[in-house]
């Protein structure tokens, strides 16, 4: 049975559980990018990368945009939401496999985008990945949210289109590495009710 589910607003010392929920959501992408941070000597591990990233005070996407649900006190899942405005439009992805994610990024200027979701295993099935999108789309206060999954993330797409996400585009993804395999970037936005 579930216990007591609580959502709040992350803190500055949530960093590193951050880092772990933001590797998760993305299937391992963060941390492979955070790799790369260390292999040009910005820090001992991905995760400590990570960590560092999501620490900071003035990072879109850091600690002061995330949410936790917990059980019974317990970190069990994140989300992290922020309004994109025209600034963007400056933005140039700093390694090829960014490209398509900020090209679609930039046909949503104006909304609130929804960077990141995910639940530990253990927790999933109970209604959480839900209860943080809600959050996440009360946080959008009459903005029209987006977000951007997978196209193999068959999961996160039945629920995004429960909650009355459609797709708007796609751009296929640029391989991690010379063998690796490409998904579609799904662009998905819902309008403000
Ligand atoms: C996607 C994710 C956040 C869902 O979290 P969750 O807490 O299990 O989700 P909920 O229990 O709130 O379920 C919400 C909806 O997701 C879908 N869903 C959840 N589990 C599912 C499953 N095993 N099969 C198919 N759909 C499923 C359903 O649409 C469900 O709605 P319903 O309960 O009304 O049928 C979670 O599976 C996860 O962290 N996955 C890995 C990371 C990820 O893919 N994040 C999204 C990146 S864009």
């Amino acid at each position: 049975m579930a216990g007591q589910v609580t959502i709040r607003r992350a803190e500055k010392r949530d960093a590193a559980e951050l880092a772990i929920l933001v590797d998760l959501s993305s299937h391992g992408f963060a941390s492979w990018l955070w790799q790369g941070a260390v292999v040009r000597g910005k820090g001992e591990t991905a995760l400590e990368c990570g960590r560092c990233q999501l620490r900071s005070d003035d990072e879109t996407g850091g600690w002061k945009d995330a949410s936790f649900a917990e059980v019974d006190g317990e970190v069990a899942g994140a989300v992290i939401g922020y309004g994109i405005d025209t600034s963007i439009g400056d933005v140039e992805a700093d390694h090829p496999v960014l490209h398509p994610l900020i090209d679609l990024q930039k046909k949503v200027v104006g909304s609130w985008f929804i960077d990141s979701l995910g639940v530990y295993r253990h927790h999933r099935g109970i209604g959480l990945g839900r209860q943080l999108l809600d959050h996440e789309l009360e946080r959008a206060a009459g903005r029209t949210a987006s977000l951007i999954t997978e196209s193999t993330n068959e999961v996160a797409l039945a629920l995004y289109r429960s909650s009355g996400f459609v797709e708007v585009e796609r751009m296929e993804s640029v391989p991690l590495s010379a063998d690796g395999k490409t998904h579609d970037w799904v662009l998905l936005t819902r309008s403000a009710t």
